[in-house]
């Protein structure tokens, strides 16, 4: 009886998700397919395992749509000294996600050591990503809005620093933008949050089953995180599964 009813509600909700996916992608309603041209696009974040943890739908996609993908990762998440480590599993993580180690750097700056304790300089994001825009050629930056997700202050001085570029020009000719934090509901219902999204937002990325276990894969690479609620992170969290990006202005 129950698995009846399951398989009652599981179908219809498996054509929704179908539709949400042939709208997301068909539909001109996302930036980076309406703008046509394949640009450069910088992704930056804060610690080795945000890339898969939150951004896998965004970066899978644009690689799909056939951007060239570059990641800055300001810190190498050094938090419990386990900073080389961390370094070689995101460059796995970033390979098993279609970035080449090339395309990825790893800052090692004193004023930006990971930590919810430690304060970052915000000029000094400033100041090394926008180093990293113009020696790439960026066309796109994302990083976190300014609730970061999680609420890490790490992750929150990387969106204080995309709005500064934007506000005081230091990068002309640049899009900037932030990927949204959802409420702690919406956050935790994986796929039903794919619908949501679809809905709300224009600029939305949503992964297919085979992008989701690539995620995945990728998690596995950062064995010194995968601790039991990390695992259970990868099933539960809508950004394994879709990203909402917004562009600042
Ligand atoms: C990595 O960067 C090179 C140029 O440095 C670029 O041609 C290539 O497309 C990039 N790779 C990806 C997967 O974006
Ligand atoms: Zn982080």
């Amino acid at each position: 009886m129950l698995a009846f009813l399951i398989l009652e509600f599981l179908w219809p909700f498996a054509i929704v998700l179908v539709l949400c996916y042939v709208y997301i992608k068909c539909s001109a309603v996302n930036h980076f397919i309406r703008s046509g041209c394949k640009q450069n696009v910088l992704i930056v974040t804060a610690h080795p395992d945000d890339e898969c943890m939150f951004f896998a739908p965004t970066i899978l996609s644009l690689l799909q749509e056939g951007h060239q993908i570059y990641l800055v990762c300001l810190s190498k998440g050094n938090f419990y000294n386990q900073g080389e480590l961390r370094k070689k599993e995101l460059l796995v993580s970033c390979g098993k996600l279609g970035i080449p180690q090339s395309n990825v750097t790893i800052i090692e700056d004193e004023r930006f050591q990971d930590g919810p304790e430690n304060v970052w300089s915000i000029d000094g994001i400033v100041e090394r990503v926008s180093g990293v825009i113009k020696r790439i050629g960026a066309k796109s930056v994302i990083t976190f809005d300014g609730q970061g997700v999680s609420s890490h202050p790490n992750h929150v001085a990387l969106f204080k620093a995309a709005r500064r570029m934007v506000h005081e020009k230091v990068i002309e000719g640049v899009s900037v933008f932030v990927l949204e934090s959802t409420n702690i509901v919406r956050k935790y219902v994986s796929i039903i949050d794919i619908p949501i999204s679809s809905i709300i937002c224009m600029t939305t990325f949503v992964s297919l089953p085979v992008d989701v276990y690539k995620a995945w894969l990728a998690m596995t690479a950062h064995k010194s995180q995968l601790v039991w609620f990390r695992k259970l992170y990868i099933f539960f969290s809508r950004y394994m599964y879709v990203n909402t990006l917004y562009k600042l202005d």
